[in-house]
């Protein structure tokens, strides 16, 4: 069966997209029973719906809590059916209730190299401080921003002087090859986390892999 995802969004909704055309090309065995988000506007949500995918948006500041909006968001997922959360562009910070209810069960992606440039603006602060290798990131999440163990990394160069959003839009590229492979790897059971270190099944060597001039480890599969 394929594995019953919510995607969480807050914008664009690029990384959904990634993840939908995985599915609808047949390399991605997942299937999204809900797509949710904290702002209504949100571009990701007209994607969801153009491929015919339910949503559920309520504002954050509708709620007096955190916890209150996070136990909204979990009563939606499971009425959905989905057991396993990907944060694609989700620009909050989970509660312990949610995190405790989906238990190694929920991934992010981060537009940065971690532990570098955690937070909200991940490119923007690589550019910044003027790094020569940029990149993104997908971990499982935990109680701490940007913190859990890592699935994957793929690296690009940055160059001296150029914009956030030059950086940015290179790094998305890879976003979009990434999570959907993370995804397939979890949802093929193949990813073991011990303490910070996860093992994918099926990989004797972690050949880092060279696409367009990006460097991704674990290497990519076919379809990727
Ligand atoms: C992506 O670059 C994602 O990595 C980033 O937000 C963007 C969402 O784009 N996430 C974070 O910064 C989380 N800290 P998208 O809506 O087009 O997928």
């Amino acid at each position: 069966m394929a594995l019953p995802l919510a995607v969480i969004v807050s914008g664009s909704g690029s990384n959904l997209q990634s993840i939908i055309d995985k599915i609808e090309q047949g390399v991605l065995d997942v299937d999204i029973r809900l797509v949710l988000s904290n702002n209504p506007e949100a571009y990701g949500l007209e994607r969801a719906r153009t491929h015919g995918i339910d949503v559920w948006t309520k504002s954050h500041k509708e709620f007096p809590t955190r916890e209150g909006f996070d136990e909204a968001m979990i009563e939606a997922i499971h009425r959905h059916g989905a057991d396993t959360v990907a944060l694609a562009g989700f620009m909050r910070l989970l509660t312990p209730v949610f995190l405790s209810t989906f238990q190694g069960r929920v991934l992010n992606i981060h537009p940065a190299l971690l532990p570098s440039f955690p937070g909200t603006h991940g490119q923007r602060d690589a550019a910044r401080y003027g790094v020569k290798i940029s990149g993104c990131s997908v971990h499982f999440v935990d109680e701490i921003m940007d913190h859990g163990p890592v699935i994957i990394q793929a690296a690009v160069p940055a160059a001296p002087g150029e914009s956030a959003d030059d950086l940015a839009a290179r790094i998305l590229v890879q976003e979009h090859r990434i999570f959907p492979q993370a995804l397939q790897w979890f949802a093929q059971g193949r990813l073991k986390v011990e303490g910070r270190h996860v093992h994918l099944a099926g990989y004797g060597d972690y050949d880092a892999q060279t696409v367009d001039g990006a460097l991704i480890n674990p290497p990519l599969e076919k379809g990727f």
